[in-house]
């Protein structure tokens, strides 16, 4: 069952997400060669905490830390370690859902670690272009495929790459993962008209070859990597339909 928040739902969703994204913003400004994705884990939980917020991540399902940080080839849910150190030309995408009030934002981005490559740069533009591009074509009365599977997958492939179908965008707010399952490739099955005050992410994971499989890790349970080792970006909005197209709530 697909929720139509109400305006005091909306209200609190807002705060939660505007939280989030000042989260990743504040935390990504620590990326450089050399530090440890669990210190980042620790930088986003404490500023979570001191905002009168909970990281929702942490022991959702049995996940042991607070954000989740992924790594070239791994798609997401990478898992912040003191073992994990950043390098020159890495890629990392950091997630951020946050708890406030009861209410739930979720939002990420990928950044580089120092100089990367042009296969990397573009990879990152072209990924968040994809999700740009479905956020700017949301608007009550489409369809959700229309707006975001077939729009990502449009504008990614002519590239070479491929869009992940495992993992997908979800409703957000009063759970962490609500109805729908938001698909980022070019399927019927979201055949689903949008309405105002529904909220969603959009969170495309892009590969940069040809090949959409993935993997889970088989000792952590989480990690999600690329089958072919390519290298994978993401970045993700929660969203706000309305009458004239989507309010993206997880805004700085
Ligand atoms: N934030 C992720 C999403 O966008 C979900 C992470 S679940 C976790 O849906 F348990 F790995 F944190
Ligand atoms: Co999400
Ligand atoms: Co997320």
């Amino acid at each position: 069952m697909i929720l139509i928040k109400t305006p005091s739902q909306i209200e609190g969703i807002r705060a939660s997400s505007k939280l989030a994204a000042t989260t990743l913003n504040y935390t990504a400004s620590f990326i450089k060669v050399g530090i440890s994705t669990e210190e980042l884990n620790k930088i986003a939980h404490n500023y979570i905490i001191s905002h009168g917020a909970i990281p929702a991540p942490l022991n959702y399902g049995g996940y042991p830390k607070s954000i989740c940080t992924s790594i070239n080839n791994v798609v997401c849910h990478g898992i912040p370690s003191k073992k994990e150190i950043l390098k020159e030309g890495d890629i990392v995408n950091i997630d951020i859902t946050t708890i406030l009030n009861g209410y739930f934002g979720d939002t990420s981005a990928s950044y580089p670690v120092g100089k990367i490559s042009q296969e990397a740069q573009l990879l990152i533009e072209r990924t968040k272009k994809s999700m740009e591009l479905a956020i700017k074509s949301v608007k009550a009365g489409k369809y959700l495929n229309e707006c975001v599977g077939r729009v990502i997958e449009n504008y990614i492939s002519p590239f070479g790459y491929s869009v992940v179908r495992d993992l997908g965008g979800h409703g957000v707010g009063i759970k962490f993962h609500e109805d729908p399952f938001v698909f980022h490739h070019n399927t019927p099955e979201n055949h689903i008209m949008l309405k105002a005050g529904m909220i969603f992410t959009i969170e495309p994971m892009i590969n940069a070859s040809e090949n959409w499989h993935v993997i889970q890790d088989k000792y952590d349970g989480w990690t999600i990597r690329t089958q072919d080792g390519s290298l994978s970006t993401q970045f993700e909005h929660t969203i706000l339909v309305t009458n004239s197209g989507a309010e993206i709530l997880t805004k700085i």
